[in-house]
């Protein structure tokens, strides 16, 4: 049987989890392809320290251009993840006819366009299915499974960190600051926590996505990001009491005018399926205009969850090995140079319906004030409740459910109701999507 040599960058989490799975169905692998895959080499800063893998078979090195540069080697698995050397490796990878693929999403993100025309330069594959919703085979639905509609719009919960902590904080009651001691404690965090809860994380993973629905070149700039740190139990509490629970999304949506591309915490209805996607897995809906809504649901990390997408992109690139030039699925879905650039909406244009926690003086006129300035922007109020205040003489919470409106609308009446004498914090706002 022929077999195919595996260089690993990387011998972490997601390293150690490839090896070991690669071990435990390589029997099954090597009948679904015809070929036998052998991880032969692998990297690592410290190649002493203990790993969650067997590697008495892996030629260890602590010079990760030992393995790209090795003529035996068909396929270079990048998991060191962060821009450089990785960037470097991989661009050295592909030169030298080198099929490559990568759990890197910051990587992709940043400089895919760049890396895609690498690769297709040098007739060679680079594939990334790992980059994004961990175990989810997102890219393979979207690029194949989803060919035949034009993809509407997408919502995403894709960091599973943000989404444990919102649902401790739900389950629990705990303050934000306390869930996110825990998830870095059990490991799911990144190395720095930020990229996770102000959803710079979800930012990567929601703009490959959104080139894979839209066929547009990546675009991360224009992605606009907002965390979960300011999110309290109060809010996830009161959603809840209107039916709603709060999830961190990303959100690619085709609108009149431009494309969206927004990663923010959400009210989205309890009844969707995706509401109840919990603690760290992870979920991507996507609306096709020929078959409807659908919804991708896994773990988003993990050390085998994670390897069950590399593998399957190594599955595919051996698969290609014999094949004709011209015969493998483009790295975006769409041609190359068919892809084109689209105006993207800044978050000022984008129309949501709103969540709105004002805490008001209790006393008259408070409540017909507002109202009123909402009314006065052209803003239509869905559902309105008034908490009294805990203790005599503290602020009520007035909480309000807007219609869709333009957010530039909403942010002018907001500047207009803070600015009553009644109202002496600044208003909470989320916003709220159907996703239907
Ligand atoms: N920190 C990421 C998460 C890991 O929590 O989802 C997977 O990309």
């Amino acid at each position: 049987m022929k077999v195919v040599k595996i260089g690993l960058l990387g011998l972490g989490t997601v390293g150690g989890g490839t090896v070991n799975v690669l071990a435990k169905n390589g029997e099954d692998i090597s009948r679904r392809i015809d070929c036998q895959v052998i991880v032969s080499s692998a990297s690592a800063r410290d190649i002493t320290r203990s790993r969650i893998c067997n590697t008495d078979d892996i030629e260890l090195t602590t010079n990760p251009q030992d393995i790209v540069n090795d003529p035996d080697i068909q396929i270079i698995v990048e998991l060191m993840g962060g821009e450089e050397p990785a960037k470097s490796l991989i661009l050295q990878a592909l030169a030298n006819g080198k099929h490559v693929v990568t759990a890197n999403k910051a990587l992709i993100a940043n400089h895919g366009n760049e890396l895609f025309a690498e690769a297709a330069n040098n007739k060679v594959t680079l594939a990334y299915e790992a980059a994004i919703a961990g175990g989810i085979p997102i890219v393979k639905a979207m690029r194949e499974g989803l060919s035949a509609n034009s993809i509407e719009w997408l919502a995403g919960i894709i960091n599973g960190t943000g989404n444990f902590i919102l649902t401790e904080m739900r389950d629990k009651g705990s303050a934000f600051e306390d869930v996110l001691a825990q998830a870095q404690a059990l490991g799911y965090a990144e190395a720095d926590p930020e990229y996770d809860v102000e959803g710079i994380d979800a930012a990567h993973k929601l703009c490959i996505l959104a080139s894979l629905a839209f066929g547009m070149p990546l675009n991360f700039e224009h992605v606009y990001t907002e965390g979960i740190s300011k999110i309290t139990p109060l809010d996830v509490t009161y959603a809840e009491e209107l039916g709603y629970r709060i999830k961190h999304l990303g959100i690619a949506k085709r609108a009149e005018k431009g494309v969206e591309m927004r990663v923010h915490p959400t009210l989205i209805p309890e009844k969707r399926l995706i509401a109840n996607v919990d603690g760290v897995m992870n979920a991507v809906v996507v609306k096709g205009n020929a078959v409807g809504t659908t919804l991708y649901y896994g773990p988003g990390a993990g050390a085998e969850a994670t390897a069950s997408a590399v593998i399957a992109d190594i599955v595919d690139i051996c698969r290609q090995l014999d094949a004709p030039l011209g015969s493998t699925v483009p790295a975006l879905g769409f041609a190359s140079d068919k892809l084109y650039e689209r105006p993207t909406l800044s978050i000022e244009d984008v129309t949501t319906a709103y969540y709105l926690r004002l805490s008001v003086e209790d006393k008259p006129g408070v409540m017909a004030a507002i109202t009123k300035i909402l009314a006065d922007n052209g803003i239509s109020i869905e559902a309105v409740q008034q908490k009294e205040p805990e203790q005599h003489g503290a602020n009520a919470q007035v909480i309000i459910l807007t219609d869709s409106v333009v957010e530039k609308s909403l942010i002018t009446a907001l500047e207009q109701i803070e600015s009553l004498d009644s109202i002496n914090q600044p208003a909470v706002r989320i916003r709220v999507e159907s996703l239907q």
